[in-house]
């Protein structure tokens, strides 16, 4: 039964590769598996090869898929400790330089730009910033330009932003209505949205801090490896990789070529 199951979810993935070119198919197998269960749960599809079949004949149901694949997860000054270490350790290293440029992959709504943006505000540093945020996901990508937020959500961010050593006021960084939060345009004008795919597309700079923050903990460990090697050819020497806080580098190939002082912070730095 499981076998089956296994083949049934593979000519699935080999079926939205075909029709989108978007390659699922070396995510990690439990969490990709559960997903297309769940999908399958709410169309009240028999069998993963109905779902298929409606992937196979309706864009709707692709795009469907599509949103399900990519969790969307996300918040401002997320673990707030590696925010602070950014702010002590990390960016004072670039203060001297007359430009730093940095690459969220896998940037989601923009929540952790903007905390990022925020944070080089505050150290003197955003205007002398290209900020290089990026998603597979486009809708995605159109939420995170408008750079809105529910205000409620307001409230956990700035707890986020105190605790990782903010000691500005928080809501001097955006404007409000009675329903949404939007960030001040001043923070934005560094940043750049794109689509691009850590899986098919290439490296398209050289940074000086690449973020990639609970985005490889959905891939298989030879997608995160051949991923690794993407961040090592987009990283200046002496540049950071910044990961999520289930991710690491140490069982990766790559792993040799970075340190690891700031790994508690799952932040490691080329070493060449
Ligand atoms: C959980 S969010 C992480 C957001 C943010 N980095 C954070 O840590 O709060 C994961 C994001 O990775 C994106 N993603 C998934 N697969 C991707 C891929 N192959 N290339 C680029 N982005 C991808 C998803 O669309 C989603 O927006």
């Amino acid at each position: 039964m499981e076998e089956l199951e296994q083949l049934e979810v593979k000519l699935l993935l080999e079926a939205v590769y075909q029709l989108t070119s978007y390659d699922f198919r070396e995510y990690s197998s439990a969490s990709i598996t559960r997903r297309i269960q769940n999908r399958k749960m709410i169309e009240q599809f028999s069998s993963i090869t109905m779902l298929t079949n409606a992937i196979i004949h309706d864009e709707q149901m692709r795009k469907q898929l599509m949103d399900d694949f990519t969790i969307h997860v996300t918040e401002m000054f997320r673990d707030p400790s590696f925010f602070k270490c950014l702010r002590e350790f990390i960016l004072p290293q670039f203060t001297n330089l007359p430009s730093i440029k940095i690459w969220h992959a896998g940037c989601s709504t923009g929540e952790e730009v903007f905390s990022m943006a925020i944070l080089l505000h505050e150290l003197g540093m955003l205007d002398r910033a290209t900020i290089f945020a990026t998603d597979i996901n486009e809708k995605i990508l159109h939420k995170a330009t408008i750079a809105r937020f529910p205000l409620h959500k307001m409230q956990m961010y700035t707890r986020n932003y105190l605790a990782s050593g903010g000691t500005n006021s928080f809501s001097d960084y955006y404007d409000t209505d009675d329903s949404f939060a939007y960030i001040k345009p001043a923070l934005l004008q560094r940043i750049h949205f794109a689509q691009h795919n850590l899986v098919t597309d290439q490296s398209f700079n050289e940074f000086h801090i690449i973020f990639c923050r609970n985005v490889l903990i959905y891939f298989n460990p030879a997608l995160q490896t051949k991923v690794h090697q993407l961040f090592f050819d987009s990283l200046q020497n002496g540049g950071f990789l910044a990961l999520g806080n289930k991710e690491t580098m140490t069982f990766s190939a790559k792993s040799h070529r970075f340190l690891n002082d700031y790994a508690h912070e799952h932040i490691f730095q080329k070493n060449v």
